[in-house]
């Protein structure tokens, strides 16, 4: 089995390339936690997901946590963490949560998507970056078909890594968030949102939680780019996968 989590589609992407070439299945991790789909345990166990702060999605720390899914886990273990750039020691936090030493793990590059931080590449650019992810990706699943043991990709920063991960808490607020003028109500950031914070009120969207997951889905995928964080995302563009490959 192989568990995934996806705001802008590049986890998504690569958890459904691993699942074709080996042969194996790939649930959404919101999903399961939602009890729509089971647990179940297979020869090999797949987590793939985006790196926060050099660390992990606080999805991703507390499924990892869970009972349920400890037991399940088959004799391979390995994940797949998509980054910006580099993704440090997020594969070792991974392993502590799961209580278990992983057998293979790969940082995969992708474009990034933090638009709340940078602004994320031209369409070109981005488009080369997923190119180039899916020639490391046949190496991946090569990797995982003969159950090799390694770590390998962009992990560099591993010291700085311990440090940095820790602001993701402080960082993952909701307050600056807001809905400008170009919103058709349409819905779909409250649709798309794991975490359930966004409700649509009077036809806007409204963040109801404090704290997020701050992964981007709602900002990146508005159709009209109507989601602001703060003054910095007025200039900035957009990404998500689907919009990119077209
Ligand atoms: C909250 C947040 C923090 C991020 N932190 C990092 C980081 O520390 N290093 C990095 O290389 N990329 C970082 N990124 C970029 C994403 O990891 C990257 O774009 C990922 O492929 C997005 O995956 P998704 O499309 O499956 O959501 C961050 C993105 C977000 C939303
Ligand atoms: S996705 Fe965009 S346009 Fe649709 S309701 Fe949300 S903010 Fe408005
Ligand atoms: S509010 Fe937006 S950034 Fe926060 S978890 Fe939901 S979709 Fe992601």
């Amino acid at each position: 089995m192989i568990y995934y989590f996806s705001a802008t589609g590049n986890s998504k992407h690569a958890a459904q390339v691993i699942a074709e070439k080996t042969g194996d299945t790939a649930v959404n991790i919101v999903d399961v936690l939602n009890g729509k789909v089971k647990i179940e345990k297979s020869e090999k166990t797949g987590f793939v997901f985006p790196v926060y702060y050099w660390g992990l999605p606080e999805i991703i720390k507390r499924f990892a946590s869970l009972p349920e899914v400890r037991n399940s886990l088959g004799n391979y273990v390995y994940c797949v963490i998509t980054c910006g750039a580099t993704t440090g020691s997020a594969d070792k936090m991974l392993a502590k949560k799961l209580g278990r030493n992983l057998d293979y793990s790969y940082s995969l590059r992708m474009p990034d998507n933090y638009v709340v931080l940078y602004d994320p590449s031209p369409k070109e650019k981005a488009k080369k970056f997923l190119v180039h992810a899916d020639k490391e990706l046949e190496s991946v699943c090569e990797d995982i078909n003969s159950f090799a043991k390694k770590r390998a990709g962009s992990t560099d920063g591993e010291i700085k890594s311990l440090f940095v991960s820790k602001l993701y808490d402080f960082c993952r607020t909701t307050k600056k968030f807001r809905a400008d003028d170009k919103c058709v109500s349409c819905g779909l950031c409250a649709k798309s949102c794991p975490d359930n914070a966004i409700e649509i009120k009077n036809g806007k969207p409204v963040w109801t939680k404090s704290k997020c997951q701050h992964c981007t889905a709602c900002i990146n995928r508005c159709p009209k780019e109507s989601i602001q964080y703060g003054k910095g995302t007025e200039t900035r563009r957009r990404y998500n996968y689907n919009n990119t490959i077209k």
